[in-house]
């Protein structure tokens, strides 16, 4: 949640930081703004909703200047409005500071900062840090970098900052706590900073991803300097990115969702890729092969996650169990934190995480880790916070998703845990040998049966239309299918706004099959499988209360057409791997009925992509 951009060198920083504004703005879209240093001013634009409110506001400002700070909010302390907007200034009007992240003590640090005259424009806690960094640097005499360093030592909570000064206008300071900051080391001696790589990528390669507690002093002539926030100086560890810059354009596409829904066929072969072999038969995540015999070994892995990553947690619970006949448990990574829960030493904690930022879910792998478990994650983002403090871990592969809507992360999710199911099945013998081949050989194909949904859009458009104007909408699924429901259900209220709730379809008959009439639409997975005939009984339930019934099933099926108002055909495949499959009709039809509702399907209301607050 919120974004954070910094330039300093010899490019103009305006069109720099904008940029890298937009691209994240999926990060909260709540208002934008920037602070320019130039000839021994500092130029502060601020405007309430997203960049392009800013441009507009800026269109006949003065924009020149080779510093700039720039800031894209998701609100938490204070509405959104232009006061609120980031930057900040100090009283003095010497600092300007971008922040992401909350300071949980900023009420008892305001009030005696008021006691002490200074004045608060806005409701924010970043401005209060602002302030408290201008005191204390009236009361030691020291630089703004050192009255910082010492500002952080006396808040609690997250950060990740950049501010800027005129006392010192050919210096960046940053320092980030628990919310995620990459610093860019460009080609000419020039420096950026961003919540993630995506702004810096067009410019430089080569990044250091802060750590906690860490401040980098970013100096035009002194280069990048390293201190913890105790003040003992480290050495950067320098990275190469991998991102290419077309990920992050949307190519021809209307979203950036609707591109990664069509990406899916390459996302998860990407995910496969070499870590697959149907013909020789083996299956290998080399991240966590030194930890499968203690996966195997374990009373119990626990997966942690939150909204959609919670959804392939699930599915992951069936194929462990199934597969591997290894116990699951998953959990919300915001109750699992909070709930005391009993950890043991030969625990797995398995933390699944598109971004590697979710607070929640690193919060909770924090407590695993110091109760002693191991601690394992299945992340997008490489270099993210998660994917650094596990013991181990195996990335998605599925590329940049921007949409704030989960999808490609979703079924990269999916493919590696079904990948690490199959590998400790095989390890530990509990897959017959003709079943584990069948399992690669399917897993193989699956993009070209996900390109075969993607193939039927138009007709998953027609149906769309006759729901856009829903109120409410049920999903159903049984077995791993049930958190495909879940998944269609968030997917359509995220982004369309209606009403939608997934179950497992028995669990309709006690409650919500009072909500059915002929305005309610239930969408239902109802492929071939062990479970077809029960969902088949499910589905004449909804049927004889006049519910409007979508069936997703599985390709010649003849029973549940004679029932319901419309049917998805998808390819037939192991019931192991029908959620890789039903989730793709699921998101296409959320994607139609918020386009169709006028709906911004990639920024939807109040949310934000990488949820870094609790
Ligand atoms: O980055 P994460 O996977 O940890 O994010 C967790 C959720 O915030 C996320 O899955 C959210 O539910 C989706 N954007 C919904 O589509």
């Amino acid at each position: 949640m919120c974004g954070i951009v910094a330039y300093i060198g010899k490019k103009d920083a305006y069109e720099i930081v904008v940029k890298g504004l937009k691209r994240l703005e999926y990060r909260g879209y709540d208002s934008a703004g920037v602070a320019l240093l130039t000839d021994g001013n500092l130029n502060l634009y601020k405007k309430q909703g997203k960049v392009a409110n800013l441009e507009e506001f800026t269109k006949d400002k003065d924009k020149s200047g080779r510093v700039g700070i720039g800031h894209t909010r998701w609100a938490t302390h204070g509405e959104p409005n232009d006061v609120n907007a980031h930057p900040h200034m100090s009283n003095n009007g010497e600092i300007a500071l971008i922040h992401n992240g909350i300071i949980e003590n900023y009420d008892s640090i305001k009030r005696e900062l008021l006691t002490k005259g200074y004045t608060f424009q806005s409701e924010t806690d970043t401005e209060v840090l602002t302030i408290l960094v201008e005191d204390i640097k009236k009361n030691t005499n020291g630089t703004y970098a050192e009255s910082l360093r010492l500002a952080l030592q006396q808040v609690v909570g997250a950060y990740a900052i950049v501010m800027i000064s005129k006392e010192n206008p050919r210096q960046l300071i940053a320092a980030r706590k628990s919310s995620p900051l990459v610093v860019g080391i460009g080609k000419d001696g020039d420096f950026f900073c961003a919540s993630d790589a995506t702004p810096i990528v067009e410019y430089t390669k080569k990044v250091v991803y802060l750590d906690d507690e860490e401040i980098a002093v970013l100096d035009l002539d002194d280069g990048l300097k390293l201190y913890s926030i105790d003040d003992v100086q480290k050495t950067p560890y320098i990275q190469e990115l991998e991102i290419k810059l077309e990920s992050l354009e949307k190519g021809g596409y209307d979203h950036f969702m609707l591109k990664e829904i069509h990406e899916q066929p390459r996302s998860i072969t990407d995910c496969f890729r070499g870590r697959l072999n149907a013909e020789e038969a083996w299956v290998s995540l080399g991240g966590i092969k030194e930890y499968e015999q203690k996966m195997i070994d374990a009373k119990r892995i626990i997966m942690i996650a939150c909204g959609t990553s919670w959804h392939a947690a699930l599915v992951g619970e069936y194929l462990f169990e199934d597969l591997a006949r290894i116990n699951v448990e998953v959990e919300y990574a915001s109750e699992f934190r909070y709930r005391n829960p009993i950890i043991n030493e030969d625990d797995i904690v398995i933390a699944i995480s598109q971004s590697g930022e979710t607070a929640d879910t690193l919060a909770a792998l924090e407590l695993a880790k110091s109760k002693g478990a191991t601690i394992l994650g299945i992340c997008n983002v490489v270099g993210s916070s998660i994917s650094r403090i596990t013991d181990a871990g195996s990335y998605t592969h599925a590329g940049p998703e921007i949409g704030v809507a989960s999808t490609k992360a979703f079924t990269a999710q999916v493919t590696v845990l079904t990948l690490m199911a199959l590998s400790l099945a095989k390890k530990k013998g509990s897959i017959s040998d003709t079943k584990f081949r069948t399992m690669l050989s399917e897993l193989e194909i699956i993009p070209q049966k996900v390109q075969e949904i993607l193939d039927i859009n138009d007709k998953i458009k027609t149906i769309s239309a006759e729901y856009k104007d829903a109120t409410n909408a049920l999903y159903l699924g049984r077995g791993s299918s049930f958190p495909v429901a879940l998944e269609g259900a968030l997917k359509l209220k995220e982004i369309s706004y209606i009403h939608a709730e997934g179950y497992p379809a028995a669990e309709m008959k006690h409650g919500p099959i009072a909500l059915i009439d002929e305005e309610m639409p239930v969408f239902v997975i109802a492929t071939q499988g062990p479970s077809y005939e029960k969902v088949v009984s499910n589905i004449q339930e909804v049927k004889a209360r006049k519910g409007k019934l979508i069936a997703i099933v599985t390709e010649g099926d003849e029973q549940v057409k004679e029932i319901a108002d419309h049917v998805i055909e998808i390819p037939e495949a192991d019931e192991h791997l029908i959620p890789l499959l039903a989730t793709i009709p699921f998101q296409l039809l959320s994607y139609h009925i918020a386009v169709m509702r006028n709906c911004n399907v990639d920024q939807p209301r109040n949310l934000a992509k990488s949820v870094t607050v609790e």
